[in-house]
């Protein structure tokens, strides 16, 4: 199925876990009546009911589900209906102890906790198979059930020797024959070359760890092995008889798996979203996850669901702060400013026991609905409903910023300038909130994803070329368009192998420059950047910065220095250049320059670059605008995430926008 997904309205719910109150009917009924009254109209359920399900090998008990279902549908409660791998139950690990994940050092994991299952096991495949059958089989035609819950938040490795097997069958397979792949992996250092496939071992923290090659690959597999046991889980519910869409839920900013990739097996991206609001700057925080939402959105470049958000508190941060009143809205609506079609809430009714009896719910232990966030969300759900036309608009954005996983790997591993924080995550934000701050709309993408729908694009830190990025840039800047590179970039090969000849690799020419050396700076040390004094009405820099961490040394040959830094032995060396390249142009930061430089740097970017705003006028900081487009409307919000009031004066909006208030406003084309 890959079509647009159409719901005709917001979905609004959350995980439901009545499998835990069975002996309770009246708390199930009280459940379906505060759901209708909160506008809930979807929940996701049987995400761990495996052990209820199947309680022994081969008994599948599905009459408790049926009927639940039954009832949430008579009251207009749709459902998204899990796969139960999630959490496996006692008697298949008993008696198949290869389910049982493996860990690093080779220790089998006892029964306990959940997501911890082997993905290469054929037996951990078969009763996933089994059980995902018989559900689609029962439930196939159930007017209430729309969507299929792919097991939950996949993630993490199994060692064990059927994945150490599958791992060098992997291997095989993308290397050929063994001196290639110690060619491409550089086992002559340390003199670690392999004699063959069956050496090869999965690294471990008392074996192999300082070959790069050998964990970027493993970590290739590791996605593509759990993409295979979901895609195995896929089968199975279409084997049943099922063509309802498929998704699973996805993590904040996860580094186990590359979420990209699992594009081409779900019809639809979901993800589960938990900030820490008031710590700190709430717009910083939104515009964090407002790159998460970005990329979320552009697996796809779809609408896609907020699965999962926590009406309150959580019970598993640090510190779990209660939501300030309007947060719980604000975050809701932020998701829904940046394509999600749903928002869900883990979970509709706090469980009474259990690891995660203290996580905040819908409804909470107390029972009531006259609990200040039952209210908020009662809200959430009526507003939604209101705007229930906005419901799959897509948003187009002009501007992209790369957040590629593989170089996130590479770059990690990699035993270089800075291992004690190479503070990547801060450097993408920069130039994402720099972006995000021109009141535009951001993709966020990786490597191989087309460049054509773009005036700019920034690639911070992108220290592994892969696939001819290269050229891929090259095209973009030679049609015109915008790029922005920054220090350590173009580095090394796919294979985690440096360039040679230069750097950044096959760019040189494009950015008018070449990497010479990188300094570092210990934590507390700064440079100045200081504006360039010729540099040609190129750009309208006038003040100075500072910069801090990493400060590359670089030889301009046609690049314009824009700055030059103010100390150290490289004082007057460039620090931020500019080249023009065929009808574009290529900008290269070469330092970590501070969050000052970039608001006036893409400020600047913005004037060259002819995007226009979503709205015209004064948005005062702390104010998100994002914007989604359908059938020739536009649908603006624009979000306040300072606690106070503050003055829009803008042509789609002018009035006070109260502390975390959002409004919308349509514009028709
Ligand atoms: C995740 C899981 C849920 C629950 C929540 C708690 O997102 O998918 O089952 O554990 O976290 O925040
Ligand atoms: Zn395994």
């Amino acid at each position: 199925m890959n079509s647009q997904i159409c719901f005709e309205e917001f979905l609004y719910g959350g995980d439901y876990n009545p499998e835990q109150w069975l002996d309770s009917p009246q708390i199930l009924e009280k459940d379906i009546e505060y759901m209708k009254e909160a506008s809930v109209n979807v929940v996701s359920i049987g995400i761990f009911s495996w052990a209820l399900l199947e309680p022994e090998e081969g008994n599948y008990q599905f009459g408790w589900l049926e009927q639940i279902i039954g009832r949430l549908c008579e009251n207009g409660i749709r459902v998204f209906l899990a796969t139960p791998s999630g959490a496996r139950p006692h008697w298949l690990a008993e008696k198949y102890p290869e389910v049982l994940r493996v860990d690093e050092k080779g220790h089998r994991n006892h029964f306990g906790f959940r997501h911890n299952h082997c993905f290469t096991s054929p037996v951990y495949r078969e009763k996933t198979s089994m059980i995902n059958r018989r559900l689609a089989e029962k439930f196939k035609d159930h007017e209430g059930v729309i969507l299929w819950h792919i097991s939950n938040e996949y993630g993490g490795a199994c060692y064990c020797p059927l994945c150490q097997d599958a791992f060098r069958k992997y291997l095989k397979r993308e290397y050929g024959t063994i001196e290639n792949l110690n060619r491409k992996w550089y086992t002559t250092f340390w003199g670690h070359i392999y004699d063959s496939f069956e050496q090869i071992e999965a690294p471990s923290p008392d074996g192999e760890f300082t070959v790069h090659a050998l964990t970027l690959n493993w970590k290739r597999f590791v996605t593509e092995q759990t993409m295979e046991f979901a895609a195995s889980e896929i089968r199975a519910i279409r084997a049943g008889g099922s063509n309802k869409p498929v998704t699973t839920n996805f993590m904040y900013n996860f580094n186990d798996l590359d979420y990209k990739k699992f594009g081409k097996i779900f019809d639809i991206v979901s993800w589960d979203n938990y900030p820490s609001w008031h710590k700190g700057h709430d717009y910083e925080k939104a515009l964090d996850i407002g790159l998460q939402h970005d990329f979320m959105r552009c697996i796809k470049r779809k609408p896609y669901l907020l699965m999962e958000s926590c009406p309150t508190a959580t019970s598993w941060q640090g510190v779990s702060k209660l939501k300030r009143p309007g947060m719980l809205k604000l975050e809701s609506m932020q998701a829904v400013a940046h394509g999600a079609d749903s928002v869900q809430y883990f979970q509709i009714r706090q469980c009474r026991g259990g690891f995660e009896k203290f996580h905040g719910a819908l409804i909470d232990h107390y029972g009531g609905n006259d609990t200040r966030v039952f209210q908020e969300a009662a809200g959430i759900g009526d507003d939604l409903k209101k705007i229930s036309e906005v419901c799959g608009a897509n948003v187009i954005s002009e501007a992209a910023v790369i957040y590629d996983r593989e170089n996130i790997w590479a770059m990690e591993d990699a035993q270089g300038p800075r291992n004690e924080n190479l503070h990547y995550m801060e450097c993408l934000l920069k130039s994402y909130g720099g972006l995000r701050r021109q009141k535009i709309n951001v993709d966020v993408i990786n490597m191989e994803d087309p460049l054509e729908d773009y005036k700019v694009v920034a690639a911070p830190m992108n220290y592994m070329f892969r696939g001819g990025f290269e050229e891929k840039i090259r095209a973009f800047v030679e049609q015109g368009g915008i790029f922005i590179a920054t220090y350590w970039s173009g580095i090394v090969d796919e294979d985690d192998r440096c360039f040679l000849n230069g750097t950044p690799y096959g760019l040189m020419d494009v950015l008018g420059l070449r990497s010479m050396e990188l300094d570092v700076l210990y934590d507390g040390e700064k440079n100045r950047l200081v504006p360039a004094r010729d540099s040609d009405g190129e750009g309208a820099f006038a003040c100075e910065y500072s910069c801090e961490n990493f400060c590359d040394i670089i030889k301009v040959s046609t690049a314009q220095p824009l700055f030059v830094y103010g100390e150290d032995f490289y004082k007057g060396y460039p620090a931020v250049t500019v080249n023009r390249y065929g009808k574009g142009k290529a900008f290269y930061i070469a330092a970590d320059a501070d969050a000052a430089f970039y608001r006036d740097f893409y400020d600047e970017i913005m004037r060259q670059s002819g995007m226009m705003p979503l709205v015209r006028g004064s948005v005062p900081d702390g104010v998100e605008v994002t914007s989604r487009q359908k059938n020739g409307a536009e649908y603006i919000f624009i979000q306040n995430y300072n606690p106070g009031n503050v003055e829009i004066e803008t042509d789609v909006y002018c009035g006070i926008l109260n502390g975390y208030e959002t409004i919308m406003r349509k514009r028709t084309k």
